[in-house]
């Protein structure tokens, strides 16, 4: 099997590097590849890259992820998260080739609190959020599609929450953290496994194909995520200046972007059609805190 990875340096990318591996071999591409395009701000560039590798599966890990930028350049949001996003899925569709694309949580309105599933009607609050739903059609444009939803995406290398509240915690006494967001946790790691075993699964059931919501299991706040970052860090033994942490309306953050409330996703179908169980958000948090922690 060769795999074709769009994006292979972001979070998810990184670790799909790793997870793919052996499936077969794997062509990865970055937004600055010189060998091929893989830069999403050139349809016609990644489309040529698609028809000259003829992979047998493309994975697109990459993405305009900036929610709060998006809001002021949705032109240059929308050709990275849709516009490209067609172009690759045509040409895979030529090919007879499966396309996994990764969308998000931000396409609901956030409303209620019962985790949404997939066929919930959208009505994203961003802009962001309004050129991922576009992605979802233009991945669909390809017959041998695999779309997974996902929310709150962390990893052990490069920036995240965790790694903000210990800078924080470490130089502030007081601190607030919002706490009417719900939602899990989940990291990259766990989303490069699970999309290693749907695409073996795939090549065996292609009946698969279709939208899944992919997140780790159980619901936190940004405030509960936050204690127990603090409370892993205190118990390895990490000094901390912060002792009082106030839970907080997302009211007092205003940002150019809305955000949902309720990021709840139900995983019922992709659990039951790939045979997986999916693990509690805390226990890929702790490992990645273990890991920033030194432990
Ligand atoms: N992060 C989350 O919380 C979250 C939540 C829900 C869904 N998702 C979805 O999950 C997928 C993976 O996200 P992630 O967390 O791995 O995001 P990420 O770390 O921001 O990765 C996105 C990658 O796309 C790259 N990129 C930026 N501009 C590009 C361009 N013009 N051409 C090609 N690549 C470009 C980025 O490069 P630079 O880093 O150099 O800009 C980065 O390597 C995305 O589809 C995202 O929408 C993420």
């Amino acid at each position: 099997m060769h795999i074709l990875l769009f994006g292979k340096n972001g979070q998810v990318g990184w670790e799909l590097q790793r997870a793919l591996a052996p499936l077969g071999r794997v062509t990865a591409v970055d937004f600055d590849s010189t060998d091929y395009c893989g830069d999403f701000s050139n349809p016609d560039g990644v489309a040529e890259t698609v028809r000259l590798l003829k992979p047998d599966v493309i994975v697109n890990a990459a993405a305009h992820t900036a929610v709060d930028k998006a809001e002021s350049e949705r032109s240059f949001a929308e050709l990275l998260n849709a516009t490209s996003v067609a172009a690759i899925a045509k040409e895979a569709e030529t090919l007879g080739a499966w396309l996994v694309h990764y969308s998000t949580d931000y396409v609901f309105d956030g409303s209620g609190e019962r985790p949404w599933v997939e066929s919930d009607p959208t009505a994203p609050l961003n802009v962001y959020g309004e050129t991922k739903l576009a992605g979802e059609h233009a991945a669909a444009l390809c017959t041998r599609h695999l779309i997974f939803r996902t929310s709150w995406v962390y990893a052990a290398r490069g920036a995240n929450f965790a790694k903000t509240m210990l800078r924080v915690g470490k130089e502030r006494s007081e601190m607030s953290v919002i706490n009417d967001q719900f939602g899990a946790p989940t990291g990259a790691e766990l989303l490069a496994d699970c999309t290693a075993h749907a695409i073996r699964i795939a090549q065996r059931k292609p009946e698969v194909a279709g939208l899944y919501h992919l997140i780790a299991s159980g619901t936190t706040t940004w405030f509960d995520y936050a204690q127990l970052v603090f409370a892993k860090a205190r118990a390895a033994g990490v000094e901390l200046a912060v002792s009082q942490v106030n839970a907080v309306p997302t009211s007092e953050f205003p940002t150019p972007a809305k955000r949902p409330h309720n990021s709840r996703l139900d995983t019922s179908k992709f659990q039951h059609t790939f045979e997986l169980v999916l693990p509690d958000w805390t226990a890929g948090v702790e490992r990645m805190l273990a890991e920033i922690l030194g432990q």
